[in-house]
């Protein structure tokens, strides 16, 4: 009875091209029909900050460098997962991502959650050559981060195209970017007192990379390091309100 069907419907090129379609239309049915409902299934974080420019700088970086190739940033549901890295991840803590860094492939481990995990000293350490923390480590050397000056004179121009793409920068943070990317890296300065009062009292004002005197591209990745996952506290707040 099935073969006398499929051999009916394969003879009828109409009929089979229509059913070609319909059975394709689920696929993306399926993929579609979640969006309709994206205003209430997004979680609401109201804490959430935007990244500052000295951030979005080592953001820039960690996409130049093609960090994302090895690194996963998207901690699933799966109870090994939440165990190893923490609080799954919500789709709100990459609202401000743009793009998104999610990665599909785990050569290193995730890093949604490493904000605060390791201190300045174990990352500038780890990047310059990471066999010297972790022996057994496959990850390649980054010493030149520390090295190289960080270009701040697009800063300002960055901010206003991730505005443009829905990111809530004000004219203020625009206007200070460059100012801003000095002022988070060297916290005895005169520009680190705008970085708190733009981004928030929470926001690392510290030379992270150990020397206050430079703003390098180190100071940037490891400051993008640091606030991986804690940009809002919403996802640690919903899996205590779970009783995990
Ligand atoms: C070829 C793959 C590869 C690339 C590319 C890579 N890593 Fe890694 N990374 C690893 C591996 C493997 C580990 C685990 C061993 C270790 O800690 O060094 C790791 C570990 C880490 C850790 C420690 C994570 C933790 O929770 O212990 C950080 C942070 C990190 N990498 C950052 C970076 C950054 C930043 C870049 C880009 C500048 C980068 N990685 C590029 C493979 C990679």
């Amino acid at each position: 009875m099935r073969e006398f069907f499929h051999r009916r419907l394969e003879r009828s090129a109409i009929g089979f091209v229509l059913a070609i379609i319909g059975v394709s239309a689920i696929g993306g049915f399926v993929e579609i029909a979640p969006l309709f409902t994206i205003n209430e299934t997004v979680e609401k974080a109201p804490d959430m900050r935007v990244y500052t420019p000295l951030e979005l700088a080592g953001r820039n970086i960690y996409i130049r460098e093609g960090c994302y190739a090895c690194h996963s940033q998207m901690i699933r549901t799966l109870r090994d997962e939440v165990e190893r890295y923490g609080p799954y991840s919500l789709a709100v803590e990459s609202k401000y991502d743009h793009p998104m860094l999610w990665g599909s492939k785990r050569t290193g481990p995730d890093i949604a959650r490493l904000g605060g995990k390791y201190s300045d000293a174990w990352h500038v350490a780890h990047l310059i050559n990471p066999r010297d923390v972790v022996p057994q480590s496959v990850m390649p050397k980054y010493g030149w981060l520390m090295r190289n000056e960080l270009k701040v004179d697009d800063l300002g121009l960055h901010l206003a195209a991730q505005r443009k793409v829905g990111v809530p920068y004000t004219d203020a943070m625009i206007a200070n970017a460059t100012a801003d990317a000095f002022g988070q890296a060297s916290p005895d300065g005169p520009y680190a007192g705008g970085v708190s009062e733009r981004y928030g009292e929470a926001t690392n004002v510290r030379a992270f990379d150990g020397e206050p005197g430079r703003l390098t591209e180190m100071d940037a990745v490891v400051a993008y390091l640091q606030v991986l996952g804690r940009l809002t506290d919403a996802a640690h707040s919903q899996s205590a309100a779970a009783g995990k």
